[in-house]
Order: structure tokens, then C-alpha cells, then sequence
């Protein structure tokens, strides 16, 4: 069920020009609305590739359905988007919302971190993960996350591991955000290219010595269950889908279990183009 947005906060940064609102289940949520200017499908990728990505325990923000009330709506008259220098207002209703990691008056999240911070990233491991998961949905984007202080242990939650050390230590740990581009936005298909999905600090793959960094999270998705997948389809509000898109997504999602195998392919095209991202590639 949809959790309510209580409050909105603010318009942010950024293509789809999402918006911070507080919601009834006390938390904080990034809300991509129907009518941004990315298209409605960016809605439907980012559910079902945070629903990918959680399988795969990679860290995402949780994500939900916001239902945004009209009396809210019209008691901000900021929250829209803005076209021609009007704000267009969302319709009430059902939208999607990434949850923020923390509570935003209470703590820092960034986007961007220098170098000599994020080279001390507990989980500088997931970039090399998250680069398979977007080679395999043909993230058309490069790759984002924001970073916050945690206990890698918590944003995992039940898939942490909780035998390692580092995971129990509170340190900077990184999310993955953004998956609006992954099927290539509104486009659905799976151009690759050597750029998509790549991080643009080489710093984030410092530790990356070869494959072994790569196969367990190549090992994970070839093993990827189809049902994972039948669920993200269920959960998706009808009211984000045209009945050429409800069409379509069957077959997409067939072509994306296909294209498994061609992952190692695609990054090993990333490496070539990008070597000095890869310093430690032996
Ligand atoms: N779950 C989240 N927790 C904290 N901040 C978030 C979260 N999701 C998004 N953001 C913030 O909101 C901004 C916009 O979100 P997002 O990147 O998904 O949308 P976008 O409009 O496609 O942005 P861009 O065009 O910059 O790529 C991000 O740059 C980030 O600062
Ligand atoms: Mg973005």
C-alpha cells in the first residue's frame, strides 16, 4: 500500500526535477512525480531495478509508492514541474518515492565526495557490482549515488553479512540511486555503450583487480530469479502503465534475462575505453 506525503520540503536538483516530502510512515522520500519531464517510465525502471538491485544486495534506497493528496498540492504551489517558467502541479495520486537514508534536518547526505573520502567507502566493492548491474539493464546514465555515514550492516539490513568485520563499523557508505535511464529510459531497448553505468571517478574502482571482482556478482545475476521479477511487475501501480507499455514489459524484461551473458562482454568494453579507470587490473 501507498504511504502518504505529509509535507513537502523542497524542489531538488536534477532532469526529472523530483521533490523531498515527508511521508505518514516517518520517513523522508525523493519523489520522481507522473509528470516529469523524463517520462512516466523512468517510474516503472527505477521499481524494477531498485527491486533488481535489492535482490542482488546492492545497496538502494527502499522505495514506495507516494500518494501525494491534492491538499497538498494545492498548499504548494512549488510543487510541480516547471515548464516555460509555470509550474505544472503533479496530479494527485500514486507517485514513486526513493527513501532517504537519513533524516534530512537531522543529518548530511552528499552526492558528490573528494577522492580521499571516497576511497574510505566501507562498500568501494559495489561499484564494481552496480557496473554489472547497469552493463546488464543498459543504464543509459552514468552511474550515481549519494553517500552518508552508516553501518553498512544497516543499509543492507538482513543481507549484510554480518560475519565481516567492516560491515559492523560505521563509516561512509554509498547508494545507489537513479536507475530512471536503466532499458534506456522511455526507450526500452539496450543500446550498450561503453560509458553507461560507469562512475565518473576512477576512484571508486581502485581497488578493482580483475575479474574475481566482478564473477560474484556476475555469478548472482546469471542465477537471477524470473519470479524476482514477476513480483517488481505486480507491485507497479496500472496507473504508471499505458496499455502499449503493460505490452510491452513482458517482452522486455524476457530480453533482459537473455542478455545476461553478454555482461562480462560490456564491461571488458568499459575497461578497454576507460583504462585509467581500471589503474589496478592485472
Ligand atoms: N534516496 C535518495 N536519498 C537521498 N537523496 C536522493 C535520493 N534519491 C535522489 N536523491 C537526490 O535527488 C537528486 C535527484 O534525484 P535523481 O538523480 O534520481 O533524479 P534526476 O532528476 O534524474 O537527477 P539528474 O538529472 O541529476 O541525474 C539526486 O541528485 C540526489 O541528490
Ligand atoms: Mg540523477
Amino acid at each position: 500500500m501507498p504511504v502518504t506525503a505529509t509535507q513537502w520540503l523542497r524542489g531538488l536538483r536534477g532532469g526529472s526535477q523530483t521533490h523531498l516530502v515527508a511521508a505518514s510512515d516517518g520517513h523522508h522520500y525523493v519523489v520522481k512525480l507522473t509528470n516529469n519531464p523524463q517520462g512516466l517510465r523512468t517510474l516503472v525502471n527505477e521499481w524494477i531495478a531498485q527491486r533488481i538491485l535489492a535482490y542482488l544486495k546492492i545497496p538502494c534506497p527502499e522505495v514506495e509508492i507516494i500518494d501525494i493528496p491534492q491538499a497538498l498540492i494545492d498548499s504548494n504551489p512549488k510543487l510541480g514541474i516547471e515548464r516555460s517558467k509555470t509550474i505544472h502541479p503533479p496530479p494527485a495520486g500514486w507517485h514513486f518515492g526513493s527513501r532517504f537514508p537519513v533524516n534530512p534536518s537531522l543529518q548530511a547526505v552528499h552526492d558528490i565526495v573528494p577522492d580521499i573520502q571516497l576511497i574510505t567507502c566501507r562498500n568501494l566493492h559495489h561499484f564494481a557490482a552496480a557496473l554489472a548491474f547497469d552493463k546488464w539493464t543498459a543504464n543509459a546514465d552514468s552511474r550515481q549515488c549519494v553517500f552518508f555515514r552508516a553501518r553498512l550492516l544497516d543499509v543492507l539490513g538482513e543481507a549484510g553479512d554480518s560475519t565481516d568485520p567492516e560491515y559492523a563499523q560505521r563509516g561512509l557508505v554509498a547508494s545507489m540511486i537513479d536507475q530512471g535511464y536503466c532499458f534506456n529510459g522511455i526507450y526500452w531497448d539496450f543500446p550498450d555503450a561503453p560509458g553507461y553505468g560507469l562512475y565518473y571517478r576512477p576512484a571508486a574502482y581502485r581497488k578493482v583487480r580483475g575479474w574475481s571482482d566482478f564473477e560474484p556478482w556476475i555469478e548472482r545475476i546469471q542465477h537471477f530469479p524470473e519470479s524476482v521479477l514477476d513480483r517488481a511487475l505486480r507491485e507497479i501501480p496500472r496507473a504508471w502503465l499505458t496499455p502499449q507499455d503493460e505490452d510491452a514489459l513482458p517482452s522486455l524484461l524476457e530480453k533482459l534475462l537473455r542478455r545476461r551473458a553478454k555482461i562480462p562482454t560490456l564491461i571488458e568494453a568499459t575497461r578497454e575505453r576507460y583504462p585509467d579507470h581500471f589503474p589496478n587490473w592485472r
